[in-house]
């Protein structure tokens, strides 16, 4: 029988054990999120990271701020969110406009309140196996494998994709769990070779459905990070049913990945709050 890999039940499972852990607690973690200009994505984005927060009693707040605000007026704003210590975890929504260079604005972040783990220094630790923050998308299904009891130790991973924040952050973090860890990306040469040969499979490609049952063995544990939107408003990931066949467990699209993330960025925000100075 094919185990569903259901983020939903995953996430909430989450979200109760963080409820739990702030019963008795007075002070609440709180997430700030920076946002520039208007993009409709961000504001969907960090509407459903507020909704989250809210559901397990975190604080959220919003800061908003024109699109025209400067690099140096952004440094000045993220300051005062880095020295206040009634904030314990910073987002700064991306994408940015175009005058103002992301990553300047990344590293200006507090690493210990750096809760989207993008600072090169939870990158490093990452990467030294050190305690860090880490992407919330690679961390969330690091603990959708964990809640599944899908041991990872000595297994073959292979990872479709190497963006900075789902392909490198869940290769490495699955090479801390003791896998075997392969890389692919778009110049790789016969990915199907590599994707056969996975007993876990992880896609974030960003392409509708590339991975289909051609390129699985039989038995393999795959996670569907993919999300695209369909023109009658249903969601498909970078996986086609076909492969779910041969698969012993898999995460859908919606319901997998997805909530994962969520549950991702609470509990970095939880870790940030626990560690606070
Ligand atoms: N569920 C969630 O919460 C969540 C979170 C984040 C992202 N996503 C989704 O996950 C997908 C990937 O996101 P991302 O931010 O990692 O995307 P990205 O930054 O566009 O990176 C895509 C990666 O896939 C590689 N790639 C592209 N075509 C390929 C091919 N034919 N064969 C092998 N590798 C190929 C690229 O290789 P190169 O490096 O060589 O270009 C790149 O490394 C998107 O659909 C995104 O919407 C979902």
């Amino acid at each position: 029988m094919t185990l569903i890999l259901n983020g939903v039940a995953a996430s909430t499972a989450i979200k109760e054990q963080l409820k739990q852990a702030l019963s008795q607690s007075r002070e609440k973690p709180h997430l700030v999120v920076v946002l520039v200009g208007q993009d409709p994505a961000s504001e969907v984005y960090v509407k459903n990271k507020q909704k989250a927060c809210h559901e397990v009693g975190f604080m959220s707040s919003v800061k908003r701020y024109e699109s025209s605000i400067t690099q140096d007026q952004l440094f000045n704003e993220l300051d005062k969110l880095n020295q206040d210590n009634d904030v314990h975890g910073i987002i700064v929504q991306l994408p940015l406009p175009s005058h103002i260079n992301a990553n300047a604005i990344i590293d200006h972040i507090s690493p210990h309140k750096d809760v989207d783990g993008f600072h090169p220094i939870n990158v490093g630790n990452l990467h030294r196996g050190q305690n860090s923050f880490v992407s919330a998308t690679p961390l969330g299904i690091l603990r959708l494998l964990e809640f599944y009891s899908i041991d990872v130790v000595s297994k073959h991973v292979v990872v479709v994709g190497r963006s900075n924040i789902v392909g490198k952050p869940i290769a490495a973090l699955l090479l801390n769990a003791n896998a075997t860890v392969t890389i692919t990306h778009s110049k790789t040469k016969n990915l199907m070779h590599h994707t056969q040969q996975a007993d876990i499979l992880i896609v974030a490609a960003g392409i509708k459905h590339m991975i289909n049952k051609d390129y699985v063995k039989k038995g393999v544990v795959i996670v569907d990070v993919g999300i695209h939107r369909n023109d009658d408003g249903t969601l498909s990931g970078d996986v086609h049913p076909s492969a779910y066949e041969l698969a012993s467990a898999y995460s859908p699209v919606p319901k997998g990945v997805g909530p994962m993330t969520i549950a991702g960025l609470l509990l970095n925000t939880y870790q940030a709050f626990q560690e606070r100075g």
